[in-house]
């Protein structure tokens, strides 16, 4: 097993260059299928995630080059086999091949995706979508089998502005026959992304970032050559940690805009922030923090993934701040472990109280889910004493580098197999 020790309460300075997007990549890898040529997507993070769609990629066979922050994917000599639970439950993402096999090949047979357990995640909407582009969706257990003699363009309104079901139908809709409208569609940059990728190989998708996207199916997909976005939520992260502990802490390759919601809940807590066009510098405020309240929301509200770590800033804001999670059920992980590193939280429902200024210090904890994972790492960074960090493969799976980016500025913190 692996864990994370962190030395910390050291002063944090220098540049953190963002990644590409994780929530980004992850759809465009299966959406790369959706042509018989080749698809070249740089900017590509080196995380567990990426590696675990490209093994799902070669399992059906396409050719996968993975080069320094780029992967060539050719489907060329693809074979339509059923991917089985091994591949699927190593993330929730898997699921994107349901949406892009059956675009491509109007099948696909696989196993209940895996990912992060922070609430239920159904996929319903998902699987609504494809039937109503004309699929019947049949579960055994774990496996689903959605088929279709012919996918037709439909009016498909989402209950939930979800992100995944959004790109799922994409993919499946932009070779179906006809125009395919999707209402309360999600609009986080994510979905913008990948549509521009499908564009750039010859989709018809307008509208995507609004709550209305429209697919006007075509027969072929071709070549392309794709940029993935800077990761937000990993960009809000070091952001959070550099208002703990930075000092000229930048925090480059980023877009502003992107984050202009935890921007807005710094800026009001009285954080030290220079924004740039591609960068934010930040500077660790020493006499304390203003105290706040944030709700999670769709974007362009307070994204959910920032909430966890968002918490470990607010345990150094004077008096009370309140969390409250509308997005997953099982989000608040991460808090007993705050409390054992010192913090003053009480969770009731889906609202944590916050009450700051508390002083941390190192002890055991467990990284229970991916941002729960980055909370403890913010946590770490800040407590005096050492840190450990149990399940750090959860952390691995969506942060590039991050040791290795986090002792670049000044910190103490290490791998180690036990
Ligand atoms: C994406 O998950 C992200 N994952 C999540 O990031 C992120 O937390 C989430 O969007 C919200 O921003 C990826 O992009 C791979 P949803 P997704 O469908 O697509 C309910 C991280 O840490 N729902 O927008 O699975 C659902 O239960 C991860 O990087 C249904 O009820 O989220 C949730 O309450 C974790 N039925 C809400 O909608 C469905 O069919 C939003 O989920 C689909 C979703």
């Amino acid at each position: 097993m692996k864990i994370m020790e962190i030395e910390g309460a050291r002063e944090l300075s220098g540049t953190i260059r963002v990644s590409g997007a994780k929530n980004a990549t992850v759809a465009l890898i299966p959406a790369a299928i959706l042509t018989d040529e080749e698809a070249t997507i740089c900017n590509v993070p080196e995380i567990t995630d990426t590696e675990a769609l490209c093994d799902i990629l070669k399992l059906l066979k396409v050719d996968v080059n993975r080069a320094s922050e780029s992967v060539v994917i050719n489907p060329q000599n693809m074979e339509n086999t059923e991917i089985t639970e091994q591949f699927s439950k190593k993330l929730r993402a898997s699921y994107y091949f349901m949406g892009a096999l059956l675009g491509k090949y109007k099948k696909a047979v696989m196993y209940f995706p895996g990912g992060c357990s922070i609430g239920a995640r159904p996929i319903d909407l998902h699987l609504k979508g494809f039937e109503a582009l004309g699929a019947t969706v049949k579960s055994e257990k774990n496996k689903y089998i959605v088929e279709a003699k012919e996918l037709k363009g439909a009016n498909i309104y989402l209950d939930i502005a979800s992100v995944g079901a959004t790109i799922n139908i994409m993919l499946a809709a932009v070779r179906a026959k006809g125009t395919t409208v999707i209402d309360n569609a999600a609009k986080e940059p994510e979905i913008v992304n990948v549509a521009t990728f499908l564009n750039n190989m010859g989709a018809k998708i307008t509208g995507a970032g609004t709550s209305t996207i429209k697919i006007q199916g075509v027969d072929h997909l071709h070549k392309c050559f794709h940029e993935v976005i800077p990761d937000r939520i990993e960009a809000g992260t070091y952001l959070i940690i550099g208002a703990l502990c930075g000092k000229n802490f930048k925090v480059d390759n980023m877009i502003p805009d992107h984050l202009d919601s935890l921007i807005s809940k710094l800026e009001e807590m009285g954080v030290d922030l220079e924004i740039g066009l591609d960068y934010i510098i930040v500077n660790k405020k020493d006499d304390g923090y203003k105290s706040t309240n944030i709700k999670t929301a769709v974007y362009p509200g307070f994204p959910t993934d920032l909430q966890q770590p968002f918490t470990v800033l607010l345990t150094q804001a004077n008096g009370k701040s309140k969390v409250t999670e509308t997005i997953w059920e099982n989000r608040f992980m991460h808090i007993p472990y705050l409390k054992d590193l010192g913090a003053d939280i009480t969770v009731n429902n889906q609202t944590a109280t916050v009450i700051g200024q508390t002083d941390l210090k190192g002890t055991q904890v467990v990284a229970t889910d991916l941002r729960a994972g980055a909370a403890m790492v913010a946590a770490g960074l800040l407590a005096t004493g050492t840190t450990t960090i149990a399940n750090v493969e959860h952390i691995l799976r969506g942060y590039e580098n991050i040791i290795e980016k986090l002792t670049d500025v000044g910190a103490k913190i290490s791998l180690k197999e036990i």
